[in-house]
């Protein structure tokens, strides 16, 4: 395919799922300048902010910038691609209207029941209505997901096991939310976990591998929740069969919920899935690639993501292929002692990363050069990605490499890719 884009690319955002963004876009061929980016990302302006639109702007005219491309979702919920909408800049990512499928689960949720998405039971309450959610949760004998709406940072859902759990997290709810907000009460469901991430223009979508995350602390889903400990693609349990499933209940009903309501939706779109035994339910919607599930997806692609971004901004999606490449990618998160908590030390120097084997990558998401050292600065320090044939050799490969790397307090999760294969009902 002979492109069209300008291959100077401004990425917004400053994360681990950025520099692997930058890295395989480099790869595809083109200039890319990452808008904060971080310590080891190159071209990183450490300067602009992502969420800055004049300064991105000015950038974006001063280097003769056509395309932006966007990571993470603030700078989608603060409406990047409409501050943008016709001048000549493009931006990859949704609208801030589309970005409301991952800002607010209440609408969202209402968005999958409209569409007959295949997703949990739920309840929706206002800030004044805490009463009745708190006897709901008592009659469903504490077995819910209580979710706050709006953005939290990970931080708004709670996956009770209790009538005592359900009552603490309402309180925690009330206790962090000032005045009026609203939330949801869902049945709490079980089974696998899987993402699934396409590429959309809003009529068709081109999906990469499925991929699992790691979202606990620590090994054996214990501890609590973080942004992502690790991850690898693709899912050996997530067969044809399941994949179909996964369509048909899930994928094209959301397809077309976004023709029917007529959404103009360019971009990435992330389903977090259950594979319960009542067929695959959707947990949530984002409207990016996730972290760290884009560390170990775009290495895997072996198709151009700049053709992909290309096609999907000129409505040629439908002319596409996605190419995976052979064999497992298998991606663990580098964190810092103390993470996820408020607050945890940081400013450690990191060493080592030039011991590693060759085939190991090192997306960089919380670090940054300090007087000629490179330092941390964050909970997610760094995702180190290795490849095997087998998931087997890939996590051999990369545990044996991440060792190498080190820096005060370093704290690894050990069995990232190792679940126990799970049993899936056959009969969805
Ligand atoms: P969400 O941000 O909605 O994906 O929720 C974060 C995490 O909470 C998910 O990855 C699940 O592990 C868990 N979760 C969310 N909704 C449910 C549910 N209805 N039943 C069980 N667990 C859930
Ligand atoms: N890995 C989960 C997320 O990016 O939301």
């Amino acid at each position: 395919m002979t492109s069209s884009l300008p291959k100077t690319i401004v990425l917004l955002g400053g994360g681990a799922r950025e520099h692997a963004m930058a890295w395989k876009l480099t790869r595809d061929g083109a200039t890319v300048h990452v808008l904060p980016g971080n310590g080891g990302i190159p071209n990183s302006h450490p300067d602009i902010s992502a969420t800055d639109f004049p300064a991105v702007q000015a950038f974006c005219e001063q280097h003769g910038v056509k395309l932006i491309v966007v990571g993470p979702e603030a700078p989608l919920a603060a409406g990047v691609t409409d501050y943008f909408a016709g001048s000549d800049i493009r931006v990859f990512g949704p609208s801030r209207a589309g970005a409301v499928l991952e800002s607010s689960k209440v609408w969202s949720k209402d968005f999958m029941r409209r569409h007959g998405v295949a997703t949990a039971l739920s309840w929706q309450y206002r800030s004044d209505k805490l009463a009745d959610a708190r006897a709901k949760a008592t009659e469903l004998n504490g077995q819910v997901v209580v979710k706050y709406d709006g953005l939290a940072a990970g931080k708004g859902v709670y996956v009770c096991s209790s009538i005592e759990e359900a009552q603490a997290a309402l309180d925690d709810l009330q206790l962090q939310h000032t005045g009026w907000f609203s939330f949801l009460l869902e049945e709490k469901l079980s089974g696998p976990e899987i993402s699934i991430i396409g590429v959309t223009d809003g009529n068709r979508v081109r999906l990469l591998a499925p991929s699992q995350d790691h979202k606990q602390l620590l090994a054996g889903d214990q501890g609590p929740n973080t942004g992502g400990m690790g991850a690898y693609c693709p899912v050996p349990f997530c067969d044809d069969n399941v994949l179909a499933a996964i369509r048909t209940s899930i994928v094209d009903p959301t397809l077309r919920g976004l023709q029917n309501e007529q959404f103009d939706f360019k971009g990435f779109l992330y389903f977090g899935i259950m594979l319960t035994d009542q067929g695959p339910k959707l947990l949530e919607y984002n409207v990016r690639l996730g972290d760290p599930e884009a560390e170990v997806l775009l290495p895997a692609l072996e198709s151009s993501l700049l053709e992909l971004i290309e096609a999907t901004l000129d409505g040629k999606l439908q002319q596409t292929v996605v190419r995976q490449r052979r064999g497992c990618y298998v991606g663990v998160v580098l964190a810092s002692g103390g993470y996820p908590a408020a607050q945890f030390p940081t400013g450690f120097p990191i060493t080592g990363l030039d011991q590693l084997h060759p085939s190991i990558l090192a997306f960089h998401g919380a670090t940054k050069q300090q007087n000629g050292e490179l330092v941390t600065t964050g909970g997610r320090v760094m995702v180190l990605v290795g490849h095997g044939e087998e998931l087997e050799d890939a996590v051999a490969h990369v545990y044996r490499e991440a060792g190498k790397v080190t820096f005060q307090d370093v704290y690894i999760r050990t069995d990232i890719g190792q679940r126990p294969e799970p049993t899936l009902a056959a009969n969805w």
